[in-house]
């Protein structure tokens, strides 16, 4: 079979495949920790699952508009004004099958073969793949632990040039937790103030898994409304992966086009999701405060777990809920049989060694580190943590 050298050219998620192998040794009775998923392990609350089964009773199972039931849409909006200080139109709204998908429309509707799209890294998988099945250029403005992962606006002013279409990043970020301050958003914005035809797409997913408090939007800043992108959704905030719902607030042109796309590729979202989201759009965000003081907790576990472990640094995650440690000291250790030669190779020996399943930092743009998800109970955490520091010490 001749397949397309754009599928050719296209990686496997690497998270999704670390995972999938960690699921194969589980169905062989191995006891693996899966610290490869970016999913909550909490469940999807009560009152949003009492929306979607009135929905199935109620029989909306029929095609949606594309972009979005219209009072979903109209409660995006409530919600945007409420938590972010943004003013959208309903039509400046589309909902997709995952921010995944709306990130994609985006990418679609803007990105021309050559442009350039700056991706702070480390950056989500998905986004530098996404730019090169469109034929953009990615361009990946790298960071270190030392800045906490931080572009600052003396490296953004670097790369913003003519070619530059769009500026893409997540904060709180995955995979790093690197969480920007309002003030530090602002100053990356008076950057963007001098480059007004850039496009910036927002990622703003782990909006409420967000330790320091609220999340700042880049879309508030009134000079950057106008060409900036608000990307959001029910994954993680409401543990609601599998629901698949992602949502934009956009620019009326570039939300239009999202619309043409999405009708001929998918259609609107999952009817019987669109009306558990609008349940989920309206609740107080206070409401998800459990959750995130779990994965605070958790974090501040990993953490002290990690400082334990001899020859690996780390930062201080101040959201999401990974961990994203510099491991490269341990690049051509060897056991006395195996040689680590890289994090790939390294997240396989933990595996097969360890018994804990990672993810390698290459496929983040940032190939001396590993991700960790702390999506997990107290006791894997620790669990894991262990069996990675006694693994750890065998390699010299
Ligand atoms: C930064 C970031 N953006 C977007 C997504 C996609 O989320 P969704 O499940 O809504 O497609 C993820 C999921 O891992 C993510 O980490």
């Amino acid at each position: 079979m001749q397949l397309s050298q754009r599928v050719l050219k296209l990686a496997e998620s690497e998270t999704l495949a670390m995972s999938r192998r960690a699921n194969e040794l589980k169905e062989k009775g191995v006891d693996v920790i899966n610290m490869s998923l970016g999913e909550p392990d909490f469940k999807t609350p009560d009152f949003i699952k009492r929306a979607a089964k009135e929905a199935i009773d109620k029989d909306f199972s029929y095609y949606t508009p594309v972009p979005g039931y219209k009072d979903l849409q109209t409660a995006i909006c409530k919600k945007f004004k409420r938590d972010n200080g943004l003013d959208y139109q309903p039509n400046q709204i589309v909902t997709s099958t995952g921010a995944k998908q709306s990130i994609i429309n985006v990418i679609m509707a803007i990105v021309n073969p050559g442009d350039e799209v700056i991706l702070p890294a480390p950056y989500w998988v998905s986004y530098s793949e996404m730019v090169s099945l469109f034929e953009g250029k990615v361009v990946e403005a790298s960071t270190g632990i030392e800045t906490d992962f931080k572009i600052t606006p003396a490296l953004l002013e670097k790369y913003l040039n003519p070619k530059t279409k769009a500026f893409l990043f997540s904060s709180p970020c995955n995979p790093t937790g690197t969480t920007y301050t309002e003030s530090e958003l602002r100053a990356l914005g008076e950057v963007f103030k001098k480059f007004p035809n850039v496009v910036i797409i927002s990622d703003e997913i782990y909006e409420h898994i967000n330790f320091q408090g609220k999340t700042f939007s880049l879309a508030a800043i009134p000079e950057l409304y106008d060409r900036t992108v608000t990307v959001n959704g029910l994954s993680k905030g409401f543990a609601m992966t599998g629901w698949r719902l992602g949502y934009i607030g956009a620019p009326k042109a570039i939300a239009d086009a999202c619309v043409k796309i999405q009708g001929q590729f998918t259609s609107g979202a999952c009817s019987i999701t669109q009306r558990a989201a609008i349940a989920a759009m309206e609740m107080d965000p206070s409401e998800i405060a459990p959750m995130r003081e779990a994965f605070r907790k958790r974090r501040d576990l990993i953490v002290s777990l990690f400082k334990e472990i001899p020859n690996v640094e780390i930062n201080h995650p101040e959201g999401a809920f990974y961990l994203f440690p510099k491991v490269s000291w341990y690049f051509g250790k060897t056991d006395g049989k195996t040689v680590v030669k890289d994090a790939k190779d390294l997240c396989m020996w933990l595996l097969d060694e360890a018994k804990v399943a990672l993810t390698p930092g290459g496929s983040f743009g940032a190939p001396d580190y590993f991700r960790l998800s702390y999506a997990t109970s107290e006791d894997k955490i620790t669990d894991a943590c262990k069996r990675i520091k006694t693994a750890l010490a065998k390699l010299h």
